[in-house]
């Protein structure tokens, strides 16, 4: 089995990547076994730019192969907003931050209520310093009221037509096999066998 150390401590996308890579050729690792090394943050203004820098410091300072995701949810009706400020949105708990989204699009029309989810993965491998990049889309649109209880984030609000339901009504394999983290990881993965065969 190849290792690969996810950089993040966020328990809820980690359970989602443990899922996808049941049954690979790859054992995820989490930082969790790498106590020392410090929270990188998020300080660029795209995913793609906090993916890589997370990755690349993670992996250089572990001398492992590395993958982090930057992600998040960007409204039609906002341009785009939150965005990659998604987590930082508002104070509090999720059901804050999705609260305060259903507040501030209240008098947006069904059938302008658009949204996507938007997640990008870096892959680095110390060895070679090369970094690569996956992305990945789930589109939906925002409801008016929380439905579900599985899943996390502003999952409860976001209405997938393609399933039927919200993101936290989904079983996880549903919303891996739909979602803009699901999308890009199967991209990831299939460079992963290529790169690294067992
Ligand atoms: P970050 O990637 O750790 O900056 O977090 C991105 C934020 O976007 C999360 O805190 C969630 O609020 C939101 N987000 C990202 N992915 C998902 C998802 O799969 N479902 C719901 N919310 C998500």
């Amino acid at each position: 089995m190849k290792k690969i150390l996810l950089a993040s401590r966020n328990t809820d996308k980690i359970q989602e990547v443990v899922a996808m890579l049941k049954g690979t050729d790859f054992e995820l690792v989490t930082l969790d076994a790498f106590p020392d090394v410090p929270d990188v943050g998020e300080p660029a203004l795209t995913f793609e730019g906090n993916a890589i820098i997370k990755a690349m410091i993670v992996g250089r300072k572990t001398e492992m192969l590395t993958i982090a995701d930057d992600s998040g949810i960007e409204v039609d009706a906002l341009g785009g907003r939150p965005g990659v400020f998604s987590a930082r949105y508002a104070s509090g708990t999720n059901e804050d931050r999705c609260r305060k989204l259903l507040k501030e699009i209240a008098n947006v029309p069904e059938g302008e209520r658009g949204a996507q989810f938007h997640a990008v993965i870096a892959l680095f491998d110390p060895v070679s310093e090369k970094i690569r990049t996956y992305e990945g889309i789930q589109r939906g649109r925002l409801l008016r009221e929380f439905r579900g209880g599985n899943g996390f984030g502003y999952d409860p609000i976001f209405f997938s037509d393609e399933m039927g339901k919200t993101n936290a009504e989904m079983t996880q394999e549903e919303k891996n096999a739909v979602s803009h983290r699901g999308k890009a990881l199967r991209k990831a993965l299939e460079i992963l066998r290529e790169l690294y065969p067992v």
